[in-house]
């Protein structure tokens, strides 16, 4: 497993800007360890993105860490707030965007936001104009008056998370927040979260979308079979697999097979896709020579040559394939 968790960049109990603070939780359903011991510490104000694959676990994390599920082992804390022992002040604290809404459908936008400020404490004479506000600020203004079951599923999904933020919460839970959005609402989401982090909300965002939580977060955790497997600012992640490089190269008129490219000094693997080579090395110089001298003694053209390192979607692939 590769050695990415930065952890003395973490764990702070006593550090006053983390918000949440967790350590060695652990979530058990039965045999199954769906969460095994994690600890990290989230600072106020950043946005921090929660990665890993399918059944990695981090539904089940913030599911603890909202009080929406029995932690196994391990405990959290959330504003000096113990999770369990505290819930009563963690709730006022927290606005959570489920993975499935909790919203009622038969209730339209407007009382759906309303009901959500009653639960949440909001005084009466503050609700109607702050679910107002935020019915404009989400587009759903002119959906005011229509059932929430009658919303189109991106359109739930705004609500879910205007909901969410009713009670003005210091800290927002967001599990896959992107789910069935269109390219539009999608980047409206990301700008909206970015406009919270501009407001002093923390964010905690669990998201398959690699390439955009690369662009927003301020740091990022990859979960894996319940365990953490990498932490850090994302140009942190990065610079970790900085030796790791993609050289492309396309031959004319003809690429070299892909096992004879596989046999080169310095080569870790290689794949070809619609004619182009992507050659992963640890050592793109030594690849660059190689690939000059084949070239050479096989009297073909080399019509493409490049040297990248690896995006974030390819970066998140290594690094949950390797733990
Ligand atoms: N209520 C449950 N009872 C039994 N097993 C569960 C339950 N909830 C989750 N699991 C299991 O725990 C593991 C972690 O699930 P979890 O939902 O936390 O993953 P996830 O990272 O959120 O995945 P996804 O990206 O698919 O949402 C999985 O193996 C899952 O099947
Ligand atoms: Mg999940």
């Amino acid at each position: 497993m590769l050695n990415l968790y930065f952890r003395g960049d973490d764990i702070l109990e006593n550090d006053n800007a983390c918000v949440i603070v967790v350590e060695g939780l652990t979530k058990k359903y039965g045999d199954l360890v769906a969460v095994k011991e994690i600890n990290f510490c989230v600072r106020q104000g950043e946005i921090f993105g929660f990665l890993g694959p399918n059944g990695a676990g981090k539904t089940s994390t913030v599911r603890m860490l909202c009080g929406l599920t029995k932690i196994t082992s391990g405990k959290a804390k959330i504003y000096g707030y113990d999770v369990v022992q505290n819930h009563k002040n963690v709730k006022r604290i927290i606005g959570v965007v489920p993975e499935s809404s909790n919203l009622y459908w038969d209730l339209t936008c407007l009382d759906n936001l309303l009901f959500c400020g009653e639960m949440f404490g909001v005084p009466r004479e503050e609700r109607l104009s702050r679910a107002i506000k935020l019915l404009k600020s989400f587009g759903l203004w002119d959906k005011r008056n229509v059932k929430f079951k009658n919303l189109s599923k991106g359109l739930k999904r705004r609500l879910t998370i205007a909901a969410a933020l009713i009670h003005n919460p210091k800290i927002l839970f967001m599990d896959e927040p992107t789910a069935g959005l269109d390219v539009f609402s999608k980047r409206m989401l990301w700008n909206k979260i970015l406009k919270l982090k501009e407001n002093g909300v923390t964010i905690f965002l669990t998201t398959h979308n690699v390439r955009e939580a690369f662009e927003i977060c301020d740091r990022i955790v990859i979960i894996n079979k319940g365990r953490i497997v990498a932490l850090g600012r994302p140009w942190e992640l990065k610079r970790a697999f900085s030796p790791k490089g993609i050289v492309e190269a396309i031959f004319h008129p003809r690429n070299p097979k892909v096992e004879e490219i596989s046999r080169l000094r310095g080569v870790i693997g290689v794949v070809e896709e619609k004619g182009l080579l992507k050659i992963i090395t640890y050592d793109a110089v030594s690849v660059l020579e190689e690939i000059a001298k084949l070239a050479k003694s096989r009297r073909l053209d080399i019509y493409l040559l490049n040297v990248r390192g690896l995006d974030a979607e390819e970066l998140f692939m290594k690094i949950v394939g390797d733990s």
